[in-house]
């Protein structure tokens, strides 16, 4: 039987990208938060008022930190029980294999603090069955307690859109789900105090396919166009200008537009847990993520390629010539480096004796891949370069600027006014 009503008392386990901006949102409605997370320099900064996400500002974790109901914590020594608790910890993939470990060990941690009424929720995106199959018989284990009857269990995807204003946490719906009713009511009943919207499905399963779905969506989307983009280059054909095009259809289409290859930690990532899910369960091959992971992941050698041709046509090797990167995070107005396209076109260049720098000032120096000098953007550095590759379309670069001042530009977003000195992707 339950035993506890629903109360202010809330664990967000994992104080990264997804967890700290759900803490801040949790403390900003009235909960009482602790936010718990392994990495001890990351909480200490936090502590001290210092957000390394974007979309946190310095001045919203410090409101959090004045209320006195927002306690960064390294270790659960003085914590002795939740109303409810969020998992929001990584789920990379170990060699084309979901890694599950970070979940587990979070689980863990909770099992010991779980207690009769308490509501846990899993936010991590992860393949289909994770909270029902993973998370239940981990809890139960280590709190002697059941799902369902005992404690609340249910999986909420986070659809946070890093750098955009328009999409917030709490202004984009929230779909939620529980293992039993009365679960998806308790987190649901969680959740509406923070978001405007909650859709409710069916089961942890669907919920957690639904987040796969989205993001599998989006990966295969831009893998088409980036392939397209590959193919109409060499028809001859402005692929940019029939995107345009395609996009005045009001029905039936939606805009995707090539890159130079897919970054962060969701698309190079979460569809490969779908396609392994289907591997294991299913026998079977999942070819669309296959062959999207195919073409997304060939991007930055394709851009490689364009540069080292319009170099050619100049006569000129990449050896010695000084290249500038114009942005290296994964997507534009946010500093996120991890998968980022650029690290792998920064390592092709330097094998072929680039002199390499690189400007974005939205990515810290310790984040500039390996081989590059990070620089400022002037119209020197602009045109110093022998070529400028546009990675990234900051808000912080001025269009009008790059275009006038660099020597020769390929454009791998499409983003720049077009002239003779530009070459889109
Ligand atoms: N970043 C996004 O835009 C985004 C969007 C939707 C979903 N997601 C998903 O949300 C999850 C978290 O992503 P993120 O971007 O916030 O990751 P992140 O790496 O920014 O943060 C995760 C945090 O969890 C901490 N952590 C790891 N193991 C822990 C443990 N056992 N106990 C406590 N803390 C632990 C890490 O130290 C880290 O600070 C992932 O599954 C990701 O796929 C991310």
């Amino acid at each position: 039987m339950m035993s506890r009503m629903a109360g202010n008392r809330l664990v967000v386990v994992g104080q990264g990208y997804v967890g700290l901006a759900l803490a801040v949102r949790a403390v900003e409605v009235g909960f009482d938060v602790v936010g718990y997370d392994v990495d001890a320099d990351r909480i200490k900064s936090l502590a001290a008022g210092h957000s390394f996400v974007e979309d946190v500002r310095d001045v919203a974790l410090r409101a959090a930190l004045a209320t006195g109901r927002y306690r960064p914590a390294a270790a659960f020594d003085d914590v002795d029980g939740f109303d409810v608790a969020v998992i929001a910890v990584p789920t990379p993939l170990r060699e084309g294999v979901p890694d599950l470990a970070y979940i587990e060990a979070a689980v863990q941690s909770l099992a010991d603090l779980l207690q009769p009424g308490a509501t846990v929720i899993l936010e991590s995106t992860t393949y289909p069955g994770t909270t029902e199959e993973l998370v239940a018989p981990i809890l139960e284990q280590g709190s002697g307690l059941v799902a369902g009857s005992d404690f609340h269990l249910g999986y909420s995807p986070e659809r946070i859109d890093p750098g955009n204003p328009a999409h917030t946490l709490v202004t984009t719906p929230k779909v939620v789900s529980g293992v039993d009713p009365r679960s998806l009511a308790a987190v649901r009943g969680f959740y509406d105090q923070l978001v405007d919207r909650t859709v409710p499905v069916s089961a942890p399963r669907v919920a957690e396919l639904t987040k796969l779905l989205e993001n599998t969506f989006r990966h295969v989307n831009i893998a088409l166009v980036n392939e397209l983009a590959m193919f109409a280059n060499d028809l001859g054909i402005d692929m940019w200008e029939a995107i345009g095009a395609a996009s005045t259809k009001p029905f039936g289409y939606l805009r995707f537009t090539p890159g130079p290859g897919v970054g962060g930690h969701c698309l190079p990532v979460d569809p490969s847990y779908l396609s392994w899910q289907v591997r294991r369960r299913l026998g079977q091959s999942f070819r669309f993520v296959e062959l999207a992971n195919d073409v997304n992941d060939h991007m930055p050698d394709y851009v490689v390629r364009r540069l080292v041709a319009a170099l050619n046509r100049q006569g000129k090797a990449v050896l010695g010539r000084r290249i500038l990167l114009l942005g290296v995070s994964f997507k534009r107005n946010v500093g996120d480096c991890r998968e980022a396209p650029s690290r792998r076109i920064a390592r092709l260049l330097a094998d072929m004796g680039a002199d390499l720098r690189a400007c974005d000032p939205h990515v810290a120096l310790g984040e500039f891949p390996s081989g590059v000098t990070p620089v400022e953007l002037t119209t020197d550095e602009l045109a110093a370069a022998e070529a400028v590759v546009a990675l990234v379309d900051h808000d912080a670069f001025e269009p009008q600027m790059v275009a006038r001042h660099a020597r020769y530009v390929l454009d791998t977003r499409g983003w720049l006014p077009t002239g003779e000195n530009v070459e889109r992707l």
